[in-house]
């Protein structure tokens, strides 16, 4: 595909792909379970049935992996660290070679160190509507920060404690399966706290560059009507401000606090920890989200199902190309939605880095995958000349890999995994991105 040239990114922008680790490692007889594993073993929670007992055989195939990384030209890998693997035998050091070989390519590592998939034993001691839940977690990273903080100096906290509270806890589409709805709101207390708490462990094993994944998109009022902006406001609440106003401005969205246990009283000791400063914000960007006022009937919506008699309705953004997983192609919400950012938070917000950016698309002459990645990039550039200072990009994903309740329907990947053979084949967008970075050194 003939595009012209992205434009220029500022010297020193990190470029590069992300996985998890539940999506990719299989290996799952090495590790303890976690949520995940009993939630896929659930008849019919997973839309083809399968499980990431194996997923993309990562675990045996890392150094193919790190090979593919290194010819990609990517400065830096995101993966996540699996908490149930690294409380097994010989768990961390999988995590110490892999960061190893990445060190050798000249690749840096960037773990995530939650990204949804807590272990089972936590969870059945409460999980995340436990507040001790946060303190195991803070343990549980300083082990982790003690064995790779020599090697690794650049830490994610958590991934999307926004999708793991609603899709996990507050609609039960993905593990741990709870349909709580708004008595999930603990859920994203706690997962706030363990971000602080962890920041606050990276710091005292000497970390200095930490961040976290947050997903976040501009909320569209369906109309002009007041009711269907005032949904659309709502729904801005629940995505964007709850997980971000407490980590940047030290305090919940008005009427969130009340709502938690223990009342506001409680909170504020706690918001203290949530708002260690950070020395950038990660944002993971897909598209926008079409909101309007109740519908009083159930939304089936880009694989979610939303049950009725919830206080808005999500509606299909018309006029622009889908993926194949129905989710639209919308490059300007990534321009709207961080000069939005700047503007609502202004010298608060640290340095941006793009942590996921992505689609589904089958095929390996994956043209639709270029025309995606090229649009929201140049749609990232216009934030940048705008103002907002950006750091970096991470597309999602390096692999095809299980996409959560969609199983291995959905390919993310640059590079195309044969799920019965294990056989990678780098994809069409993989030697585009390749050039793009080439371009950009
Ligand atoms: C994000 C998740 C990631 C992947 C992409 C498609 O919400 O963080 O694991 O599933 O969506």
């Amino acid at each position: 595909m003939a595009t012209n040239p992205i434009p220029q990114f500022p010297a020193g922008f990190l470029w590069g792909v992300s996985t998890s680790a539940h999506q990719i490692e299989g290996a799952a007889d090495r590790r303890e379970p976690s949520v995940w594993d009993a939630f896929t073993a659930e008849p019919g929670r997973v839309k083809d049935g399968s499980t990431a007992a194996v997923a993309c055989d990562h675990y045996h195939r890392h150094r193919e992996d790190v090979t593919l990384l290194a010819g990609l030209g990517v400065d830096a890998y995101r993966f996540s660290i699996s908490w149930p693997r690294v409380n097994s035998p010989g768990g961390l050091g999988f995590y110490d070679r892999l960061v190893d070989e990445l060190c050798a390519v000249g690749v840096r590592p960037v773990p995530t160190l939650f990204h949804w998939d807590l272990p089972l034993a936590v969870h059945e001691r409460g999980g995340w509507r436990e507040r001790d839940t946060a303190a195991r977690f803070a343990e549980y990273v300083s082990a982790v920060a003690g064995r790779l903080g020599d090697r690794v100096t650049k830490w994610i906290t958590l991934n999307e404690p926004a999708e793991h509270t609603l899709l996990g806890h507050a609609l039960g589409i993905h593990a741990p399966g709870e349909r709580l709805l708004f008595d999930a709101l603990p859920v994203a207390h706690h997962q706030l706290l363990a971000h602080g708490l962890a920041v606050r462990a990276l710091r005292a094993a000497g970390a200095a560059d930490i961040g976290i994944a947050n997903s976040h998109g501009p909320t569209w009022p369906a109309s002009r009507e007041p009711a269907d902006v005032e949904a659309a406001e709502f729904y801005d609440v629940l995505l964007n401000r709850l997980f971000c106003d407490p980590l940047l401005l030290g305090h919940y969205p008005e009427g969130i606090g009340e709502l938690l246990p223990g009342g506001p009283a409680d909170i504020e000791a706690d918001l203290e920890v949530i708002a260690e400063p950070l020395d950038w914000y990660g944002i993971n960007y897909y598209a926008p989200v079409r909101v309007g006022a109740p519908t009083g009937t159930e939304i089936e919506l880009g694989g979610l199902t939303l049950p009725a008699g919830l206080p808005f309705s999500l509606r299909q953004i018309k006029g622009c190309p889908v993926t194949d997983f129905g989710w639209p192609v919308v490059p300007e919400g990534l321009t709207e939605l961080l000069t939005g950012f700047r503007r609502r938070y202004a010298d608060r917000l640290p340095p941006v880095v793009i942590t996921e950016n992505g689609c589904s698309y089958e095929g390996l002459d994956d043209q639709d995958r270029i025309a995606y990645l090229d649009g929201h990039l140049r749609a990232l550039h216009r934030a940048v000349a705008a103002g907002v200072d950006v750091r970096g990009y991470f597309v999602w994903s390096l692999l095809d890999n299980f996409e959560w309740a969609e199983g291995y329907a959905r390919r993310f990947g640059l590079v195309h995994v044969d799920h019965a053979t294990q056989q990678r084949t780098p994809k069409a967008s993989y030697a585009w991105f390749r050039d793009v970075l080439r371009a950009q050194r």
